[in-house]
C-alpha cells in the first residue's frame, strides 16, 4: 500500500476496497493460543477475518501472526495484540491501587512507561489499563486494580498512567495503545460483588464515576472497555447514553471502544436480548466498535446489514474507529518489525524503578513511641514472622499474567541484608497461607518472638484474594491471623505490623494489638528492598491512603465525600450499643447517622499517613474573600517539619460548597502537592483555584458553579479541621 496520503485518505481508501466480511475481521479480537498458531487462527488472520488477538506474548508467534496478516491477507492490515499489562510486565510494580497511594503522577507514568517498553519489545501494542473505576467498596476484588474512591486523584493518576503507556508518541515501538476500562460505573458493582447490577443516578454518574474516564480521554487514551455491568437497566455494552452521547458527542473521542471478555453475547444472559443476534445489533447501534472473545458480530452484522437493520455507513465507522488507531500505533509503518530489544525486560533500571514505586506507595497508619524507624542499635535479635515475609509470587499482587517472580526480592531477604550482623534474624511462617485456619506453625512463630527483641509481622492476603471475581463479604484478615497477632502481642515484644493486600482490610479488631502498622499493598517485585529501607530508616514513609478504611465491613460504603444528610452523626454523641439501657424507649428527636456497633468515622481516613517526621499546619488565608464566576482564588497554608527528620508531606486541598440546588458533599479534594522539608523548615503552600474546579452537575445535568459561600480546607487528611471560607458571586 502507498503510504504517502494521510491516514484519513489511506482510511477511506481501504474502505472502499475492503468486502463486508473483511470490514467486520476488524472488528473482531480473538484470544491467542499461548504460543502456537492453531490452523483456525491461521486461516482466519489470512482471510481477514480477525483484526486483533489478546494473550499471545511469545515473540516469535507474534511475529509471525503479523506476518500473515501483513502479506497472506487481501489488504495487508496489521493486526492489535492486546495483553493485560495492568501494573509492570515481567518487572512488577505495586497494584495500581498502591501506586495511587504515592499520590505522584510521575511515580505512575514512569512505572506504565517501563511496562509498556517491556510488553512491547514482544510485540504487544494494546494493554487494557488503565482501570480508572472509582472503587468506593473493598470487598470488590477488583479494587485493587483501580487508583482508588476520589474522582480528581484517579483522574490525574489516569491521565498519568495513558502518558506512560502511550509514551510522546503512539507510533514509538515502545508504545502501547492504552484502554480506559470498564466504561462504566464497574466500581458501583451492588454489595461489592463483581459483575452485578449498578444503579447509579445521572448525577452521581457524571460527578463520581465519569471524571477519571474523561481525565483519560483527554490525555490521548487510544481506547476504551465497556463494563460487564448493567448500568440502570442497560448493560454498559449495550448502553448508547455512555457510548454515543457521553463518549463521542460530549467528550469527541475517535478512538475505539472494545466489550470486556464475551460481554456482547452475555447481553443475553442480562435478559436485555433473547439471542446473540440481538445482542450483536444492540452493541453495534448503541457504539460499540469491537468485540472481545465471543463472535456475535463475526456471525451476525452482514446480515443485519443486508437486511437493512445495521447502515452499512454504522459499520464503516466502526472499522474507521480501529484503523485510526492502528495508524496511530504506527503499524502501517513497519512499526511490528522494530520491536525493542528483550534485554529490556525486566532489566535492573526497571527493577529499581519498582522499587522507588513500591517505597512510594507504602502508608505508615500507626507509629506508636517511635518505633519506626527500627534502631538495629539496641537491638541484637528481630522475629521476622508470618506466610508472605518470604513468598516471591504473593508479593506480586492480582493481573500480572507476565509477572516472573525469578526477579521477586522478599522482606526476609532484604531484612537480612539490612541489619547489622550482629543482629539474628529469626524467622517463622507460622501459617501454610494466610487463610490457614490451624494453629500448626503458631508454637515456632511464638518461640522465635519470646527470643527476639521485636517482631515483624507480614500479615494480609495472598494476590487470589482480590482481583477479578475475587469478592469478600468479610474483609477482615482471613484465616487465624487476628489469634496470631493477639498471641504474638501478648508476648510483649514491641510489634510492627506488615500488611500485603489489595484491598483496605477491616483492623479494627487487631490495631490496638500492634505498636506499628505500615501498609505495603501488593508491593511488586522489590517489595523487599523497599520494605526493608523504610522499615529501618534508609527511606522515610509518603504515601497517603487513596481510599478510606472501614473499621468493620458493615461500614461499607464509607468515603470521604458523603453527603451531609440532614441527620449529620456528632461526634461526641455517637452512642454504642453497650451504653444502650435495657428497655430503652424509642424517642425521634436528636437521632443521628451512625452505627451503633461502629460509630460514623472510619478507621483511617482518605488522604491519611504518617511520616517519621511531624508536620504543623497553620494560617489558612485566601487572596480575597471573594470572586467573581470565571476568577481564581488562591488558597494558601504555611506547612512547618516539627520533627527531627527530613519527610516529604502530601498536602492535600479539600472544599465545600455549603448551598447547592442540588445537595453537596461535605468534602471534595481539589489539589495536592508534594513538599519535601528538612527539620524545622517552613514552607507556604499555595493552589489557586478556578470558578470551574467548583463545578458540578445540576438537576438539568447541566455543569455549573453556583455563586454563594465556600470552605477551603489544607492539611494532611480529609480530615484536617483547618479550614478558610471565601464567597464566588
Ligand atoms: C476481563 C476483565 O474484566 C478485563 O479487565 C480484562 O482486560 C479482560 N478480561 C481481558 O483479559
Amino acid at each position: 500500500m502507498e503510504h504517502t496520503s494521510s491516514p484519513d485518505t489511506q482510511i477511506r481508501d481501504l474502505l472502499q476496497r475492503m468486502t463486508l466480511p473483511e470490514k467486520i475481521g476488524q472488528l473482531q479480537l480473538v484470544n491467542g493460543a499461548g504460543g502456537t498458531i492453531p490452523d483456525d487462527l491461521r486461516a482466519a488472520v489470512a482471510s481477514g477475518s480477525v483484526g486483533a488477538v489478546l494473550n499471545e506474548v511469545n515473540p516469535a508467534v507474534v511475529h509471525e501472526l503479523q506476518s500473515i496478516a501483513v502479506h497472506d491477507s487481501r489488504h495487508g492490515i496489521p493486526l492489535l495484540i492486546g495483553r493485560d499489562v495492568i501494573h509492570g510486565f515481567a518487572t512488577v510494580f505495586p497494584i495500581p491501587l498502591g501506586q495511587a497511594a504515592s499520590w505522584n503522577p510521575e511515580i505512575v507514568r514512569r512505572g506504565a512507561r517501563i511496562a509498556a517498553r517491556e510488553a512491547a519489545a514482544t510485540g504487544i501494542n494494546w494493554t487494557f489499563a488503565p482501570m480508572v473505576d472509582i472503587g468506593r467498596d473493598p470487598r470488590w476484588g477488583r479494587i485493587a486494580e483501580t487508583l482508588g474512591e476520589d474522582p480528581y486523584l484517579s483522574g490525574v493518576l489516569a491521565a498519568a498512567m495513558v502518558r506512560g503507556f502511550q509514551g510522546d508518541d503512539l507510533s514509538q515501538p515502545s508504545s502501547l495503545a492504552a484502554c480506559a476500562k470498564h466504561f462504566a460505573g464497574y466500581g458501583a458493582s451492588e454489595s461489592g460483588r463483581d459483575y452485578n447490577t449498578t444503579n447509579i443516578p445521572e448525577i452521581d454518574l457524571r460527578d463520581i464515576h465519569l471524571p477519571s474516564f474523561k481525565a483519560a480521554c483527554d490525555a490521548g487514551v487510544a481506547t476504551f472497555m465497556t463494563s460487564f455491568s448493567d448500568l440502570n437497566g442497560i448493560p454498559a455494552t449495550a448502553n448508547d447514553f455512555l457510548l454515543k452521547k457521553i463518549l463521542r458527542e460530549e467528550w469527541g473521542f475517535d478512538g475505539f471502544v472494545v466489550s470486556d471478555w464475551e460481554s456482547v453475547s452475555q447481553l443475553s444472559i442480562h435478559g436485555l436480548t433473547p439471542d446473540d443476534r440481538e445482542s450483536a445489533f444492540e452493541a453495534a447501534q448503541a457504539g460499540l466498535d469491537m468485540e472481545m472473545a465471543s463472535t456475535t458480530f463475526a456471525a451476525h452484522l452482514a446480515s443485519l446489514v443486508e437486511e437493512g437493520r445495521i447502515p452499512a455507513q454504522r459499520i464503516d465507522a466502526m472499522v474507521e474507529n480501529v484503523l485510526r488507531i492502528k495508524f496511530r500505533l504506527g503499524l502501517f509503518s513497519h512499526r511490528h518489525e522494530h520491536t525493542e530489544d528483550l534485554s529490556v525486560i525486566a532489566h535492573p533500571d526497571h527493577l529499581s524503578a519498582a522499587k522507588d514505586a513500591a517505597v512510594e506507595s507504602m502508608v505508615l497508619l500507626k507509629n506508636d513511641n517511635n518505633l519506626l524507624p527500627l534502631a538495629t542499635t539496641e537491638r541484637t535479635s528481630i522475629a521476622v514472622i508470618g506466610p508472605l515475609a518470604d513468598d516471591p509470587y504473593e508479593q506480586l499482587g492480582t493481573w500480572i499474567f507476565d509477572g516472573d517472580e525469578r526477579h521477586s526480592v522478599t522482606p526476609l531477604q532484604s531484612i537480612r541484608q539490612a541489619v547489622p550482623e550482629d543482629v539474628t534474624i529469626h524467622h517463622a511462617r507460622a501459617m501454610a497461607t494466610t487463610r490457614s485456619r490451624d494453629r500448626e506453625g503458631f508454637d515456632e512463630a511464638l518461640r522465635c518472638a519470646a527470643d527476639s527483641d521485636a517482631v515483624i509481622l507480614f500479615l494480609g492476603e495472598e494476590s487470589i484474594l482480590s482481583g477479578e471475581a475475587h469478592c469478600r463479604a468479610d474483609i477482615r484478615l482471613p484465616g487465624n491471623q487476628e489469634e496470631l497477632i493477639r498471641e504474638i502481642a501478648a508476648i510483649g515484644k514491641p510489634v510492627v505490623l506488615v500488611i500485603m493486600a489489595g484491598r483496605p482490610l477491616a483492623l479494627e479488631d487487631v490495631i490496638g494489638s500492634v505498636d506499628a502498622l505500615l501498609y505495603a499493598w501488593h508491593p511488586g517485585s522489590m517489595a523487599g528492598p523497599a520494605i526493608a529501607d523504610l522499615l529501618f530508616g534508609a527511606a522515610a514513609p509518603s504515601g497517603k491512603l487513596p481510599v478510606t478504611f472501614p473499621r468493620v465491613t458493615g461500614q461499607i460504603p464509607i468515603y470521604y465525600a458523603h453527603k451531609n444528610t440532614g441527620k449529620p452523626a456528632i461526634p461526641s454523641e455517637v452512642m454504642h450499643i453497650d451504653d444502650i439501657p435495657p428497655r430503652a424507649p424509642q424517642v425521634s428527636f436528636g437521632l443521628t447517622s451512625f452505627h451503633l456497633d461502629a460509630g460514623a468515622s472510619p478507621l483511617f481516613p482518605f488522604g491519611f499517613g504518617l511520616s517519621y517526621t511531624t508536620f504543623r499546619y497553620d494560617n489558612i488565608r485566601t487572596d480575597t474573600p471573594e470572586i467573581q464566576l470565571g476568577d481564581r482564588i488562591v488558597v494558601t497554608a504555611d506547612l512547618t517539619n516539627t520533627g527531627d527528620r527530613e519527610g516529604t508531606e502530601i498536602v492535600q486541598l479539600y472544599v465545600r460548597d455549603l448551598v447547592g440546588s442540588v445537595t453537596r458533599p461535605v468534602r471534595e479534594l481539589k489539589a495536592f502537592k508534594r513538599v519535601l522539608l528538612q527539620p524545622g523548615e517552613m514552607q507556604s503552600v499555595s493552589f489557586e483555584l478556578h470558578t470551574d474546579d467548583l463545578a458540578f452537575t445540576n438537576r438539568h445535568m447541566q455543569r455549573v458553579t453556583e455563586p454563594g459561600e465556600f470552605y477551603a480546607w489544607i492539611g494532611g487528611s480529609s480530615e484536617t479541621e483547618l479550614k478558610a471560607r471565601f464567597m464566588v458571586r
